[in-house]
């Protein structure tokens, strides 16, 4: 998933990424609230380099919470029968199985390739690891939550989330170290407790997350195969990590599938509420619509 974060946060004094090699290292922390607030940039070794406005914006990546008392009734085998126990221990099998345990290795391509890209292009692709790496470590932040308070009400579906919330950690982490290629670092530790946190319904959590996901893996496969019929546009390795790395995504995205197929009140409440004449699209924009939201700021990357 990705986010957008105005350019304006970072360009409006331009230092960092101007004088990128002039800065060792530098830590952006973003904060939360909607108005324009202030980052902090500080050198390696504590010394604080300079202060930027962040503006946030509707498509900036949010972090979400959700009625975790709630959730534990929905995953109740003793309350809910429609969940299917099978299901979920198959996509338990597949997440442990751990696809992607070893894809995740850098090389020195990623520092060359980074010394090599300047100007506009610089600022743009410092942007985009920003916000794709926030997005990342907001999934990461919500599964592994989920999977701490499903544990006593089912545990197997409590064992996905942190399965899940593995790969966004590790998803986060490697475009973290993209960062680092250009001298910057994320301050996750500070994300977590600084940023403010969207609330959200389970079933809103469902269908967004569904989505998200789905939309998650089809940005990164399309990348991956748009730079491998162009490697002229090629100006960093990190795309061709993407092939694998969608899966990722879309194991995701089938886990929620079944989530959803397990939820059919939230399901029903769409379609009633759109009454029996209404198309399918129409049944599901109260939905979409809410969905379309956390799309653009936590996952529709660009
Ligand atoms: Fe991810
Ligand atoms: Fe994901």
């Amino acid at each position: 998933m990705a986010i957008l974060k105005p350019i304006s946060k970072f360009s409006s004094t331009t230092p960092i990424f101007s004088n990128s090699r002039c800065v060792k290292f530098a830590t952006f922390r973003m904060s939360s609230t909607s108005p324009p607030t202030t980052a902090k940039t500080v050198a390696k070794g504590g010394k604080k380099a300079a202060k930027t406005a962040i503006k946030e914006t509707l498509l900036t990546p949010r972090f979400y919470t959700t009625d975790f008392d709630e959730m534990e009734t929905l995953f109740n085998t003793d309350i809910n029968k429609n969940l299917n126990q099978s299901e979920f221990e198959a996509l338990l099998q597949e997440f442990k199985t751990d696809y992607n345990q070893t894809h995740f290795v850098r090389n020195k391509e990623f520092k060359e390739a980074a010394d090599k890209i300047d100007g506009p292009l610089r600022q743009i692709f410092v942007e985009f690891l920003e916000r794709s790496c926030t997005a990342e470590f907001s999934g990461f932040l919500l599964y592994k939550e989920l999977g701490r308070r499903l544990k006593k009400t089912n545990p197997v579906v409590a064992e996905i989330f942190s399965l899940m919330s593995r790969d966004e950690a590790r998803h986060a982490g490697f475009l973290n170290k993209g960062l680092s290629d250009f001298n910057l670092a994320l301050d996750l530790g500070f994300l977590t407790k600084a940023r403010k946190y969207t609330f959200f319904k389970p079933k809103f959590i469902f269908y967004a997350t569904y989505l998200s996901e789905k939309i998650g893996y089809w940005r990164y496969i399309t990348i991956y195969r748009h730079l491998k019929e162009n490697p002229e546009y090629q100006c960093y390795p990190i795309f061709k990590y993407f092939e694998n790395w969608c899966q990722d995504e879309n194991r995701h995205g089938d886990f929620f599938s079944a989530l959803l197929k397990a939820q059919p009140r939230s399901l029903m409440i769409g379609r009633l509420s759109c009454g029996p004449d209404s198309s399918v699209s129409r049944c599901m924009l109260p939905c979409t619509s809410t969905t379309v939201n956390a799309l653009l700021s936590t996952r529709a990357l660009d």
